[in-house]
């Protein structure tokens, strides 16, 4: 019988990810349908019921969903508990086994750039749920210094405090972090700003950049930011959001069906999509 797999959030429309795995499916001669759900946020319980019912494979789980989720699972793993928020659900033998490869999804697509991170001294901009996703696991990888920077520093402060993985950190305000912005060898912007359609919004000025930083975005629409643009300008390596989406993409498909995608592909059909 043909395996059932979805992504449920609200709004949901503009969604790539159907795209992406139904492609992978057929790929890979997988007879299996991915389909997009928008669904309210107090019709998540009533919508993983039915899931339940229907025996769907697994599923993606996007905004505003990703917390409310765990408490309807019968088991999370430890890095996606400890990060409180799933992104990923895997049917196993009838158990719902909540995941979160947002993270786990950055830190591959880093270390395509990067051969080595551990040493690197890095700074996050943001502390809403991204960058809480890419703190944990940079933290849990084993990276030894990851400072943090935020409007609000407090925000910041909690969630290293919060972090089971031990990393060194320094919360900064955005003043601070512009003017010691020498110091960093890995910059990840993980806040909205700059976001289609705002993309002249930065939330910090890059005036202080080392040449040889590597400064990455998640954010793939537009495919450059503002940010992004101005460290290019000052001679430093960039990274957009496309290949943290598509990686958090690839591992959701490898915990459905084992089999590792082949990311190129993923890629070009995302960018493809993007216009
Ligand atoms: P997500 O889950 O996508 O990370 P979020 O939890 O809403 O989104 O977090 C948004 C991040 O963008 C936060 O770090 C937020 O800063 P605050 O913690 O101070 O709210 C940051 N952010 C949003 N709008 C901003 C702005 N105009 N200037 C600076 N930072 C902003």
């Amino acid at each position: 019988m043909k395996k059932l797999y979805a992504v449920i959030g609200n709004p949901i429309a503009h969604s790539m990810s159907p795209l992406m795995h139904n492609d992978l499916f057929q790929h890979y001669g997988i007879d299996a349908h991915y389909q997009a759900f928008a669904i309210k946020e107090e019709d998540l319980a009533e919508a993983v019921k039915g899931f339940r019912a229907m025996n769907m494979s697994g599923f993606n789980v996007t905004v505003p969903h990703k917390v409310a989720i765990i408490s309807l699972l019968d088991d999370v793993d430890p890095l996606a508990r400890s990060i409180g928020a799933v992104n990923t659900v895997a049917n196993e033998n009838g158990r719902l086994i909540g995941y979160n490869t947002d993270g786990s999804g950055y830190v591959k697509a880093l270390k395509s750039e990067l051969q080595e991170l551990k040493e690197k001294k890095v700074l996050i901009i943001g502390a809403g749920g991204a960058a809480r996703a890419i703190y944990f696991t940079l933290a849990f990888e084993g990276v030894a210094h990851i400072d943090l920077t935020n409007r609000t520093p407090t925000k910041a402060e909690r969630l290293v405090e919060e972090c089971p993985y031990h990393a060194k950190s320094n919360i900064l305000s955005l003043n601070e972090a512009e003017e010691q912005l020498a110091a960093y060898d890995i910059i990840i912007q993980t806040t909205s700003l700059g976001m289609s359609p705002n993309s002249e919004c930065k939330v910090l000025s890059l005036h202080n950049l080392k040449e040889s930083a590597f400064v990455s975005d998640i954010i793939y629409n537009p495919l450059e930011t503002e940010l992004l643009r101005q460290a290019r300008d000052k001679g430093a390596k960039t990274q957009n959001g496309i290949q943290m989406f598509v990686q958090q993409g690839a591992l959701a498909f490898e915990i459905w069906t084992n089999v590792k995608p082949d990311i190129n592909r993923m890629t070009n059909k995302v960018l493809q999509q993007l216009g």
